[in-house]
């Protein structure tokens, strides 16, 4: 019989998570053999919200820093680990605290709401945090008057397009989410003319003016479990064709760009989540007074507007 190395790894995985009582939380663009031993995946809101409510001592983050500082903010009485500290997200290193703090002074009447893609430092500047998932429906919520919006002026333009609302961008931006082209879109067209095309609020705006749906990565999972189409064009991170194909064995997907793979979540490996179980590695906590301040913005995301 073949010798299969990922199983085995897998089944050490299997062992640790009991010893440690620990919850391996995988975001949907992990690599599929990560998603496929998590014991939850998802968008950034259901992770947010998993992390808020596990019972498990040990939260194995498999994303990218600032999804494990965000399960730390909500859970301080857990250890959080992230299997490589290495794993970042450009966009979220985009904006300090100083530079919104600046915008603050500028715009003093403004309300800020601020991406989960941002740093906790950030966040406990922020009035309200979102996702992709809930931005709209944060933005809406809010009283009259201007609004900042860091760091990812993409996804705050489909905001203020979907509510008319005043929105102070902050040039932020996705750096793989922005390698998928117009031109990709139209090719993925021209080759494959009955599918849906589904986008990430991530995109450049010419990309989403030709995409026929703006979803969040958990709104496509939903979207298409809900379809009655066969083909669809994926706008995002590559990483969620996966947690697509598993999930539909029927439908066909097909990658906008094969270029759009995000390097850092793509730095979680097998290797990688067995020697965080063993040794305890990378802690990811947050100082208790930006903890406070960064957990008030996050609550009203999580709790006001909890995941559907
Ligand atoms: P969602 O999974 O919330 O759509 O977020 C995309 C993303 O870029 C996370 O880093
Ligand atoms: Fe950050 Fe983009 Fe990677 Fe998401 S896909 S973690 S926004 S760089």
């Amino acid at each position: 019989m073949k010798y299969d190395m990922n199983e085995r790894l897998v089944e050490k995985i299997d062992r640790l998570r009991k010893q440690r009582r620990a919850v391996i939380l995988a975001h949907n663009y992990q690599p599929g053999e990560i998603q496929d031993l998590a014991d939850f995946t998802g968008d950034s809101l259901g992770l947010s919200v998993r992390a808020s409510k596990t019972d498990a001592d040990v939260i194995v983050f498999c994303g990218v820093r600032f999804m494990a500082e965000t399960a730390a903010i909500l859970s301080p009485g857990k250890t959080v680990l992230l299997p490589e500290k290495a794993a970042g997200c450009p966009m979220a290193d985009m904006i300090t605290a100083e530079q919104l703090r600046r915008l603050k002074r500028e715009y003093p009447d403004a309300l800020v709401v601020c991406y989960v893609n941002s740093t906790a430092e950030v966040k406990a500047e922020s009035d309200y945090c979102c996702t992709s998932a809930n931005a709209v429906e944060i933005v809406s919520s809010l009283p009259d008057g201007r609004i900042i919006f860091v760091p990812d002026q993409h996804l705050g333009r489909f905001v203020a397009e979907r509510t008319g609302r005043d929105l102070v961008l902050w040039p932020g931006y996705c750096t793989t989410h922005i390698l998928i082209t117009e031109d990709d879109i139209k090719a993925a067209r021209g080759k494959y003319p009955d599918a849906v095309v589904m986008a990430h609020p991530e995109c450049s705006e010419p990309v989403k003016e030709l995409a026929d749906e703006l979803l969040s990565t958990g709104q496509m999972l939903k979207f298409v479990a809900k379809s009655t189409a066969q083909q669809f064009i994926v706008a995002t991170e590559i990483g969620i064709i996966h947690a697509l194909r598993k999930q539909n064995p029927q439908a066909e997907f097909y990658p906008a760009s094969t270029r759009a793979v995000c390097p850092n979540m793509k730095k979680i490996t097998l290797d990688k989540v067995i020697a965080s179980l063993e040794d305890m590695q990378y802690e990811i906590t947050v100082p208790e007074q930006i903890r406070t301040r960064a957990r008030k913005s996050l609550d009203r995301m999580v709790e006001v507007l909890p995941a559907r």
